[in-house]
């Protein structure tokens, strides 16, 4: 699909849009079957050193009461997961690099494939981090591992986030090559909807995926905080509705291009519309991230306004899912990693041979 192709797409409504949904759907039962895969998000940590413009965990929100999930309570979700025939979890976090909080990323990773023996997946999305510890979490367990582009075209990126190295586009680009070398299926995805952000710039992620080869992809709405310094653009902001849409075109698009990888259905997608993650599925995603975050620290991981979720505990977020996957016209697979079906191709494909 060529760039033109792709923006006509992105603006389709009434019947085409249907249209479009559909040969998703069909593209992606075809390749991948109807299979959906559930991930256990544990939200470990909402300390981060980072300070991007939209979320509202950075660093220099004083608001947010901070928060470390004991090791206890992450053991317990991830036992969570196992009862409940989750394949895999996701251990995600605001973004750090001391070794307090590398060393201990790595020790729970063994602890989850000791309790688990073995067969849980392990997906990380812990930020940037160096090329060693990347190796070093890998070899502890860690087997996919997500780093959202946000945006990938660099002078968007250097709007949405503090113009210094620390929050470098390159930094990021290079962190997802790292990822890559190190042998994790690699996910990355973008906000929608996002201030500045043109049709050419999502037609531009698309093919930005494509050309990178991503193995997983996870982008949802772009959804304003108050407490955050993009606020101020809220008004130039497309409404709710549009930039639920928009998330949709673009998780059927993707599929449509690149048929083969997994495509999260976003929890940003529930926080517009209650049955989003429904919607998001019914447009060719096949993952879903129910929330395993005990709930009394639900309210520290507020990255937009009106995250859904925060009063369900694990087991209602589950059932209510279970029922979602169904009514989508899916079928949940249990006890099952879920593997990217791109990374194994991929995987198989000999290394080209240089004379
Ligand atoms: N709206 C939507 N998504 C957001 N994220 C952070 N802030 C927002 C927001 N205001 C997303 C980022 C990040 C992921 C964990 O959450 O894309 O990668």
């Amino acid at each position: 699909m060529d760039r033109d192709q792709i923006l006509e797409l992105l603006q389709t409504s009434g019947e085409s849009l249907k249209e479009l949904m559909s040969r998703a759907v069909a593209v992606r039962n075809e390749t991948i079957g109807n299979g959906v895969y559930f991930r256990g998000l544990v939200e470990l940590s909402n300390i981060c050193a980072k300070d991007c413009l939209y979320c509202g965990i950075r660093k220099s929100n004083r608001d947010v009461s901070r928060y470390e999930l004991p090791d206890e309570a992450v053991l317990e979700a991830c036992r969570f997961a196992l009862a409940h025939g989750f394949g895999s979890v996701v251990i995600q976090s605001g973004e750090r690099s001391s070794p307090d909080f590398t060393d201990r990323i790595d020790r729970l990773l063994q602890q989850i494939k000791i309790l688990s023996e073995g067969s849980l997946g392990i997906t990380l999305s812990c930020g940037e981090q160096t090329e060693e510890t990347y190796k070093r979490w890998f070899a502890s367990g860690a087997h996919r591992y997500l780093l959202r582009i946000e945006a990938s075209n660099p002078e968007l990126y250097k709007k949405l986030h503090p113009n210094d190295t620390f929050h470098a586009y390159e930094r990021r680009i290079e962190s997802l090559g790292f990822l890559r070398n190190c042998g994790y299926q690699v996910g990355t995805g973008v906000m929608i909807g996002l201030p500045f952000q043109t049709p050419g710039d999502l037609a531009d992620d698309l093919l930005f995926f494509k050309q990178h080869d991503i193995d997983m992809c996870g982008m949802g709405p772009y959804i304003e905080h108050a407490d955050t310094p993009l606020y101020v653009y809220r008004d130039q902001l497309l409404p709710l509705t549009t930039r639920f849409e928009l998330s949709l075109k673009m998780i059927a698009i993707l599929r449509i291009m690149m048929p083969d990888v997994n495509i999260a259905s976003s929890t940003a997608l529930q926080a517009i519309t209650p049955d989003g993650r429904e919607q998001g599925l019914m447009a060719g995603a096949n993952i879903i991230m129910p929330n395993l975050t005990p709930t009394k620290f639900r309210e520290g991981y507020l990255l937009y306004s009106n995250k859904p979720g925060l009063d369900s505990d694990a087991l209602a977020t589950t059932r209510h899912l279970i029922e979602s996957v169904a009514a989508a016209g899916c079928t949940l697979q249990l006890n099952a990693w879920g593997d990217s079906l791109r990374f194994a191709r991929r995987s198989s494909i000999p290394p080209p041979i240089i004379s």
